[in-house]
């Protein structure tokens, strides 16, 4: 069999942004960012093979651009697309994948919601040599997923805390040393628990938190540290809203302040400012935030001064990175130079593509989201 080394390992992401580059469009594909698919899925008839297209939901910008770049770029190639998307309900999702699998797919790339319960669906891919991608989630205890496209998750925790520290001025945007010395209040928030990119992003996090904690520099005044307790079940922005207003009534109501939360997304970090200024906390008072996926609001947000930075994952490198992946599989080549150590899902190591992802705070929105055309000036009404 012939072997290919991928281009977006062999150049690294200068490469593959310049693929990106070359549709022309935003994070949202073409028709500009935060547009994409309408509906719950869409098949198209042109070119060769066909690629069944699972993503989690269209409650947030993110995977809605996902969709629509896999889906522009495999088609540009010559491929039909089935995209379809499951609205966070693990039984749509399940039946979604069933259905391409009946269909007759070539290859299938998953963003799954819960990353257990597909092991009947992928067995039935393997049985019927279907190649799966796991797409930015890991698809864990199966055999059965061939590959892996993602981001350094690990790194964007710990950059997520990063950007607490230097909104709280105990660092620099450098990262050298900031004039603050503390002691801070701060709250944890954690992702779904069904996401392994969850604990990844809180482990990162706190890597880079816990000896301010154990030094006192930083003080989780409700006590609450452990993974299951921070979670945020589907990611969901309502429950981080309530659980963020328990621990004010619960933590804060002696007069004390927040100053910084960490928020593994920007959906979550809305529904925490919520919880902050009902009960009192002024728009241009609130503490440190964090985020992830650079959303349209929360850009505007952090503009704002009310949300203080975010985690820029750009999704149309993921797209080209995933596409060029299966166009290499599809054309019978095997590909080379994959990381053979870093995700391990529980039954075997699966080959990963991880790409790189930058903190985002007021001063770089113009160059990493603007100047590269992720989200144009008049998106973000700058
Ligand atoms: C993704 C994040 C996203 C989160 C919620 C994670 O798996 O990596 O980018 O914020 O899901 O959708």
């Amino acid at each position: 069999m012939n072997t290919k080394k991928l281009a977006a390992l062999a150049a690294g992401v200068t490469l593959v942004m310049g693929l990106a580059a070359c549709g022309g469009d935003g994070a949202g594909g073409s028709g500009g960012g935060g547009g994409g698919t309408e509906g719950g899925g869409e098949t198209t008839t042109e070119g060769g093979g066909t690629v069944g297209v699972a993503m989690p939901t269209q409650s947030s910008e993110r995977w809605i651009a996902d969709g629509a770049n896999v889906k522009e770029q495999l088609e540009a190639l010559g491929y039909q697309v089935d995209l379809q998307y499951a609205e966070d309900d693990i039984p749509t999702q399940v039946n979604q994948i069933d259905n391409m699998i009946t269909q007759g797919v070539d290859a299938l790339i998953i963003a799954s919601i819960d990353g257990t319960a597909l092991t009947n669906q992928l067995e039935s891919a393997a049985e019927n040599g279907i190649p799966v991608i796991a797409y930015d989630r890991l698809i864990r205890d199966s055999e059965n997923v061939d590959y892996y496209t993602t981001f350094d998750n690990y790194k964007v925790g710990q950059q997520q805390a990063t950007s607490l520290l230097v909104g709280l001025g105990l660092l620099n945007e450098d990262e050298s040393e900031g004039d603050a010395t503390g002691p801070f209040n701060i709250e944890l928030f954690a992702g779904s628990p069904d996401d392994n990119n969850a604990t990844f992003f809180f482990n990162g996090a706190m890597d880079v938190l816990q000896p301010l904690i154990d030094g006192g520099t930083l003080v989780v005044k409700s006590g609450q540290t452990d993974f299951n307790t921070v979670a945020t079940l589907r990611w969901d922005p309502a429950t981080a809203q309530s659980r963020m207003e328990n621990l004010l009534t619960s933590t804060y109501s002696d007069g004390s302040r927040v100053d910084a939360v960490l928020s593994p997304y920007d959906g979550l970090s809305i529904g925490i400012i919520g919880a902050l200024t009902g009960t009192g906390y002024a728009s241009d008072d609130l503490p440190i935030i964090s985020g992830q996926d650079a959303e349209v609001g929360s850009v505007k947000s952090i503009l704002a001064g009310e949300q203080f930075a975010t985690i820029y994952k750009d999704t149309r490198e993921l797209a080209a990175a995933t596409v060029e992946l299966v166009d290499t599989l599809l054309k019978g080549e095997t590909p080379e130079g994959l990381d053979t150590t870093t995700y391990d899902n529980g039954v075997k190591i699966v080959p990963s593509i991880q790409l790189t992802p930058y903190i985002i705070y007021t001063d770089n929105v113009q160059e990493l989201l603007v100047d590269s055309g992720y989200w144009t000036a008049e998106e973000l009404g700058i």
